[in-house]
């Protein structure tokens, strides 16, 4: 049985990992801080509350576990905040993340899988955009990104590790079976602010600018289910055990507009959901769209919760479980 380090296993993203590792045979452990996450989303494997930069406790670790693949989701994500506070993003997306590397390379890991983000090309100069589109990324969040797969990269060339390096573009949806789901505090994200609007947590949604050249004004983005996106990691962390380091965007290839997803999550909740039609934000690109062509032909991964529906479906479900009750 092969055993995986997830770290930020305890958020969003990172708890559906844990969950897709689990139900493929791994042994999963599970390291996060709970500074975003949530001790009750770790529910596959054994659970370490400390810090990816914590050298004693990755010491330990380490040497108590034979940890095969680091699964890496632990960083911060506002990008507005990194603009505010590129040290605090510097250090723990990249200081901290090189001190796991580390541990990871001095102790024979094989694979080490990176989330990183569509937000490292910054904009888009063709859509959808490919792995080879030129990564100019124009926010501290973006190049801490960046500057990291580049170290990932200089590692695997010098040191017997392999990497998946993933590049989503937005995580969307909940678990199916309605174990797991999002909740970020604060919510920057446009699904679970759209529903908070519709059970009424907020009086109403903003749309950041309907003047856009898109076919409604308002900014297309590109959708990816959070079950899909977990699956894709055993398929990258396979491929790499087996065979070599990998690059890839995960997202579903077609996008959806700010006013597309809210008619949707109208027609889903059967709730009214009062809309106000905002100024655009600095640096929105009109359109964000990414290629998962390459992941689909290398590793056969097909997404299967694909339609807009089933996103915001069973968003819809989680939202309900999580937040009716408190
Ligand atoms: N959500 C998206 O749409 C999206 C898109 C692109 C990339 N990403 C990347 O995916 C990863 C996961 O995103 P998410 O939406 O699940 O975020 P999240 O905030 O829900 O999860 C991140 C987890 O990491 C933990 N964490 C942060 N710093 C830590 C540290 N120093 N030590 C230990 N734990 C720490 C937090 O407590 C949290 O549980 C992040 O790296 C993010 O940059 C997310």
């Amino acid at each position: 049985m092969k055993t995986v380090l997830i770290t930020g296993g305890a958020g969003y993203i990172g708890s559906h990992a844990a969950k897709a590792f689990s139900e493929k045979g791994y042994r999963v452990i599970v390291l996060d801080n709970l500074i975003y996450g949530h001790k009750e989303f770790v529910k596959w494997g054994d659970f370490f509350n400390g810090d990816i930069g914590d050298d004693y406790l990755l010491k330990s670790l380490f040497c108590q576990f034979q940890i095969d693949i680091v699964s890496h989701f632990a960083a911060f994500a506002y990008v507005g905040e990194s603009v505010q506070n590129p040290r605090k993003y510097y250090d723990n997306n990249l200081a901290k993340a090189l001190v796991l590397l580390s541990h990871a390379v001095k102790n024979d890991v094989k694979v080490f899988q990176f989330s990183s983000t569509c937000a490292t090309y910054g904009h888009p100069e063709h859509i959808p955009m490919t792995e080879s589109h030129p990564q100019n990324p124009f926010t501290p969040y973006g190049k801490s990104k960046r500057f990291f797969e580049e170290i990932l990269r200089d590692f695997a060339s010098s040191y017997p590790i392999r990497f998946s390096i993933l590049r989503y573009f937005n995580a969307a949806g909940a678990d199916p079976a309605g174990e797991i789901g999002e909740d970020h505090d604060p919510e920057t994200h446009l699904i679970p602010l759209i529903l908070d609007a519709a059970m009424g947590r907020k009086r109403g949604i903003e749309i950041f600018g309907t003047d856009y050249d898109t076919p409604d004004g308002t900014c297309i983005r590109d959708y990816i289910h959070v079950t899909d996106l977990a699956a894709a990691h055993v398929l990258a962390a396979e491929k790499a055990l087996n065979a070599e380091s990998g690059i890839y965007n995960l997202g579903n290839g077609d996008g959806f507009s700010v006013k597309e997803v809210i008619e949707k999550a109208k027609a889903v909740t059967g709730r009214d959901i009062h809309v106000v039609e905002g100024e655009r934000r600095p640096g929105d690109p009109a359109r964000l769209i990414g290629s998962s062509a390459r992941i689909k032909a290398e590793l056969g991964w097909q997404p299967k919760y694909a339609s807009l529906d089933k996103i915001i479906e069973t968003a819809w479900a989680w939202h309900q479980k999580r937040f009716q009750t408190r």
